[in-house]
């Protein structure tokens, strides 16, 4: 058959990567696609937001599957979209991707449906908000409702950071209609999980746990970021750990949303704070996350396209897991997640089938930056530690003058 992944990033670079692998796949088309995958798919110039032509580009090419990454096409309705057409589509319609959405949406869901998670009340006056934070106290966690491609989150260990985040959420519009609303939460401690899984309606099919590194710098300091590095597995947390947290977390979020008159297809991702009293929900997202799916699509070995269609078509499929582990590392722009000047040359690129491109582009001939995220390199070997020693040895190949990277991933698993 052939498939078209919708998407740009380091995560849709991994998804035409397992589609290429996969048997059952003729052709592959990315749009736009990224000129990293270049070896695993045919990219077409359309843009994510252009529901009309890449509708037309589907039918034209007999696309018989279409994933879409990125949140932002879901919630304008992409997937809706397909399926009025008979397209066949993997991704939530525009309803269910409000669990991703709207943060206060997710929490009022989490409520509803006894989800655990941290305790928070929603604001979009400054003054009832700071009360809010003056009552509580610091540490708190402040997060703008909508998207704001992970950045929108302010984790403030005094309350005077606290305050100067609603401000800049509430009164200087930092994110602009993203922060019409603050969620401002309960802090939690404990190690971080995030959980995704294959979601069709009632039906919830776990894949490998993943954990992510989301602040910039080493030793988890610096500003929150998209996510800096991630590894599969995660040998801090058992089998029994994770099935608890699909029980409790990821199958009731599921069957919430089809009660709701809102069922969910696609990617069901949870970020999971796993406290001393058990997983708690930081998030829902609507899609694979970037960079977790770079660390676990490595690691499936069933067909990708073969497992979405029978999830589609209601059969529950039971994926095959290499037991190798995977271990990534995000390279960024010089000044990511704050400001940092585009168009810098990228001298030289690790080579690896498990290079994956986001904010890079090819300017005749040369690389050059082009976002913030600019790659992320894994490996795959017998141990995390292993994995991890042969990333960071090819990560010497690459020209770091305008680039930056952290250099302790895995830390948690491997101290
Ligand atoms: P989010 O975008 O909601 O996933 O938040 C980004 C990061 O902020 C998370 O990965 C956590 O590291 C941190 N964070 C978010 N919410 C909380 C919370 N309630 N308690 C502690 N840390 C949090
Ligand atoms: N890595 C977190 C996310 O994709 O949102």
């Amino acid at each position: 058959m052939n498939v078209l992944v919708v998407g740009a990033g380091g995560r849709e670079h991994a998804l035409a990567y397992a589609f290429a692998k996969s048997a059952s796949v003729d052709r592959v088309y990315a749009a736009p696609g990224n000129d990293g995958m270049v070896n695993y798919a045919e990219c077409v110039n359309i843009a994510e937001t252009d529901q009309e032509s890449l509708v037309a580009f589907a039918k034209e090419k007999a696309v018989e599957l279409t994933v879409i990454g990125p949140e932002a096409p879901l919630l304008q309705g992409l997937a809706d979209r397909f399926e009025q057409e008979g397209l066949r589509v993997f991704g939530p319609g525009e309803k269910a991707a409000m669990i991703e959405g709207s943060k206060s949406y997710a929490k009022e869901i989490m409520e509803r449906y006894h989800i655990p998670t941290g305790a928070y009340a929603s604001f979009s006056a400054y003054e009832e908000a700071e009360a809010y934070v003056r009552r509580q106290g610091a540490p708190i966690v402040i997060k703008a409702d909508g998207l704001a491609a992970g950045k929108g989150v302010t984790v403030a260990m005094t309350e005077a950071e606290a305050l100067q985040a609603l401000e800049e959420v509430l009164k200087d519009h930092k994110f602009g209609k993203a922060g019409a609303e603050v969620v401002i939460e309960e802090f939690l401690e404990g190690e971080e999980l995030s959980l995704m899984a294959f979601v069709h309606g009632e039906m919830v099919v776990p894949m490998v746990a993943a954990q992510d590194h989301k602040r910039a710098y080493n030793n988890d300091e610096g500003p929150n970021t998209g996510g800096m590095g991630a590894y599969s597995p995660v040998p801090q947390f058992t089998q029994k750990d994770i099935d608890e947290a699909v029980e409790k977390v990821l199958q009731p979020a599921a069957s919430g949303l089809v009660q709701e008159g809102a069922p969910f297809t696609g990617v069901l991702y949870a970020g999971l704070m796993m406290t001393s009293a058990g997983p708690k929900v930081i998030e829902f997202n609507a899609r694979f996350g970037d960079p977790e799916a770079q660390v676990v699509l490595p690691r499936l070995e069933s067909d990708l396209a073969e497992l979405l269609t029978a999830l589609l078509d209601g059969e529950k499929p039971e994926p095959v897991w290499s037991e190798e582990a995977v271990l990534g590392v995000v390279a960024a722009s010089k000044g990511y997640p704050g400001s940092y000047e585009k168009n810098l040359p990228i001298a030289r690129v690790p080579e690896s089938p498990l290079l994956f491109f986001a904010g890079v582009e090819k300017k005749d001939d040369v690389y050059v930056n082009s976002g913030g995220r600019v790659l992320l390199l894994s490996e795959k070997a017998a141990t995390l530690g292993e994995a991890k020693k042969q990333v960071y040895e090819k990560m010497k190949e690459l020209d770091t003058n305008n680039l930056f990277y952290r250099t302790d991933i895995g830390f948690r698993a491997l101290q």
